[in-house]
């Protein structure tokens, strides 16, 4: 039972309906660039804000209440649905995620656990009914999951690569196995995406963020049909999708195919190509560059106008930043940056 929002324009957004302002969020809105988060994060891992939903629904909520975003984003990472695989998930302290067992072969992908998404993962559930009690219909709330490609890299490289060799190996030799570990993850995301829908998710986001390291061909025969199969599976839920990835200038054709509500672009190419690329019945995600948030405020006021500019007051731009937002990003600039977009749209009547 969704329950009646105060502020829905990121919802309207998603379906291409009229705001009175253009929604805003961040993607890593909730993280180590804000104060709140590190003191709780000095106290707990990653692991258990994730497992521990009064926590989660704490960090889930710091952004909401400091910036004005129009959404919140379930905090989780897209790693979780990896730890019942058993494949020895860890956090490690500065690293980045490492994976102690990571799949080496086609074989290896046959020996993966089954398990059941409700028992192994319900404490993300948990968490997301917690959301949605505390924000009690102030801004929707997005759950989110890994992409297939994305979630298949850290499971064979063990951990964030720069190259994607193993990946892309086990892609182009052991083709079959390959299918089978995407299709495994696929079905296990869609479970994953419809618990997080039936706990009172608003809308959700597939963040495939490193599709953009493949041949468009390679793209569309090794990953599309498994994104696809998980956004169809998905349709019929009443609730917004939006699929991101990065570096996808080349993809976005394709991406589109794949059948989200929204897609998300980085910042490497105007919004006004991408939304050309995409075309323009779909709603369009993005694209400021996180850096733009280290810049003095003129400097970014200007980069944030120019992706207003691009977006041309069209039906279905949601504001976003092209990829997460950095550390090192002073709470104080993204504030204003809300500001800056609230302001610059009020009113604004879109354009068809
Ligand atoms: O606010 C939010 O956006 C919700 C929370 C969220 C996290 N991870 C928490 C997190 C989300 C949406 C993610 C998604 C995620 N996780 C992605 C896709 C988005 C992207 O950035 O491309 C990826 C690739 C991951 C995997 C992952 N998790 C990496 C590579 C890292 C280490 C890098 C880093 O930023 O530290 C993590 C750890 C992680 N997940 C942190 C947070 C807040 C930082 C760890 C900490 O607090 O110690």
């Amino acid at each position: 039972m969704q329950r009646r929002l105060v502020n829905d324009r990121f919802l309207r957004a998603c379906r291409r309906e009229p705001v009175d302002a253009t929604p805003v969020w961040f993607m890593r809105q909730a993280g180590r660039y804000m104060p709140e988060y590190r003191a709780i994060r000095a106290e707990h891992s990653l692991l258990e804000i994730c497992k521990q939903p009064a926590l989660a629904a704490e960090v889930t909520l710091q952004p909401v209440d400091r910036l004005g975003v129009d959404a919140a984003i379930l905090f989780a990472d897209i790693l979780l649905i990896l730890e019942p695989l058993s494949v020895g998930l860890e956090f490690a302290a500065g690293d980045g995620p490492t994976l102690r067992r990571p799949v080496a072969a086609g074989a290896d992908v046959d020996r993966l656990p089954r398990f059941d998404v409700a028992t192994e993962l319900g404490y993300v559930a948990e968490s997301v009914r917690a959301i949605v009690a505390r924000l009690d219909g102030r801004v929707p709330l997005i759950g989110f999951a890994g992409g297939p490609f994305t979630v298949a890299s850290y499971l064979i490289e063990g951990g964030h690569s720069a190259q994607f060799a193993a990946t892309k190996r086990l892609m182009y030799a052991e083709p079959e196995a390959w299918h089978r570990l995407l299709s495994l993850l696929a079905s296990l995301t869609v479970d994953y995406l419809r618990m997080q829908i039936e706990a009172g998710a608003n809308a959700v986001q597939l963040f495939d963020s490193w599709i953009g390291v493949l041949a468009p061909e390679d793209y569309r025969r090794y990953v599309l049909p498994h994104t696809r199969s998980i956004f169809a599976a998905l349709a019929g839920k009443g609730v917004p999708s939006v699929h991101f990835g990065t570096q996808t200038a080349g993809l976005l054709a394709d991406m589109r195919h794949a059948g989200s509500d929204v897609i998300g672009v980085d910042w490497r190419i105007d919004l006004a190509d991408a939304w050309d690329g995409v075309g323009a019945d779909i709603a369009v995600q993005g694209n400021l560059d996180p850096i733009a948030l280290l810049a003095p405020w003129p400097v970014l006021a200007e980069a944030a106008t120019r992706v207003l500019g691009s977006a041309a007051g069209r039906r279905g731009h949601i504001f976003n930043l092209g990829h997460g937002i950095l550390p090192q990003t002073p709470v104080p600039a993204v504030a204003d940056l809300v500001s800056l977009v609230h302001e610059r749209t009020a009113g604004f009547r879109p354009v068809d």
